[in-house]
């Protein structure tokens, strides 16, 4: 071997012998990788030192110092494999011995619940829907034509400002529904008598107080065939006001206005609070409004085409939240929409 040879393995050989130091200390594949690339790797200083080899050599001895390099760069190669699937088997072991902490408390999760409007609703919706009801919809953003001219209601009747209507801006045509009454025109416009429809959702006035939100909700009833008559209407509530309150509950009808229905009467029931002996929130009448109604006036059915010499009808309107309130004796409407789950939770 010669001289320049010799010199090469005694360099090769220490580097060997530091590779095998360093790969002992790479604690991660990463170091490990990084440790082979300083040594085995094409610009690593094992090949430089063949670099430096060749450089100076004559061609007879270019050969022996290329394989005196692949040796050691193969030797190098082969530990660095090693090294890498030891890492593999101790990261496998760790894991294993990893074991879990049974005592600590599992995470929670969250479970949502209706809010008492929606289980109100829904219970509203299929009382009625067992006397073969179905549930009809609107918009609402809804046209003045459906909100109040087919409802007997025109533009400048005082009816209008019994309903602080919010208007949308720059469509004079439209407002936010005032009521669930337009649901009616809808459903009689799309189709024969008869018809039996209840109509849930929300509705909105210029109104805001402990017992007024300017958006609430409403359910109105719509029933129309031939001899229908105001003790059908009667009957329907009081049936329905028994099946949601309870059977003591009793439904009085006081006349009153609207402009949609004739006659019309405030629907009464009986005092949530004190069962009708008379309280302060009655205000010692035992009596407590829940709505409005009435049969459906021959002009709302000329204005949807209906034949009012065949047939006859009634309609009402009550208020969702209201009856919610009345329920679970809740005494501010605001608490219903502020979202505080504090009090939306009660009602899981
Ligand atoms: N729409 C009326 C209101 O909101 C209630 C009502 C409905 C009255 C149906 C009669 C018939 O005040």
């Amino acid at each position: 071997m010669s001289a320049r040879c010799y010199e090469l393995k005694q360099k090769l050989d220490s580097l060997h012998r530091e590779f095998t130091q360093e790969i002992a200390k790479a604690a991660t594949e990463q170091q490990l990788r990084k440790v082979f690339a300083d040594y085995g790797g094409s610009a690593g200083s094992i090949r430089l030192a063949q670099k430096d080899a060749l450089r100076s050599a004559p061609n007879a001895e270019k050969k022996s110092i290329g394989q005196l390099t692949n040796e050691v760069v193969q030797a190098v190669e082969a530990e660095f494999e090693r090294r890498l699937a030891g890492l593999a088997e101790e990261e496998r072991k760790r894991d294993l011995e990893r074991t879990a902490d049974v005592t600590l408390p599992g995470r929670k999760r969250v479970l949502g619940h209706l809010h008492p409007i929606t289980l109100v609703r829904r219970e509203i919706t299929a009382i009625f829907a067992q006397l073969g009801f179905v549930v009809a919809e609107g918009p609402q953003i809804e046209t003045d034509f459906h909100n109040f001219e087919a409802l007997a209601i025109p533009k400048d009747h005082p009816a209008r400002d019994m309903q602080d209507t919010f208007y949308v801006e720059g469509h004079e045509d439209l407002v936010l529904r005032t009521h669930t009454s337009p649901v009616q025109i809808r459903t009689m416009l799309s189709g024969a008598p008869p018809v039996r429809v209840i109509a849930p959702g929300p509705v909105y006035r210029k109104d805001d107080d402990p017992t007024h939100s300017p958006m609430f909700n409403q359910i109105e009833g719509l029933c129309v065939d031939q001899g229908i008559t105001f003790a059908d209407l009667k009957g329907t509530l009081l049936h329905f006001v028994q099946r949601f309150f309870g059977a003591d509950f009793q439904v009085r009808l006081r006349p009153s206005f609207f402009p949609f229905t004739e006659p019309s009467a405030e629907i009464d029931m009986s005092c949530a609070f004190c069962r009708g002996q008379g309280c302060r929130t009655c205000k010692g009448t035992g009596w407590m409004e829940i709505g409005g109604s009435g049969m459906v006036d021959p002009e709302v059915f000329r204005h949807v085409g209906y034949d009012s010499e065949k047939y006859t009808g009634f309609a009402f309107g009550m208020g969702i939240d209201r009856m919610a309130m009345l329920r679970y004796r809740i005494n501010d409407i605001k608490l219903m929409f502020d979202g505080d789950v504090r009090f939306v939770r009660q009602f899981r």
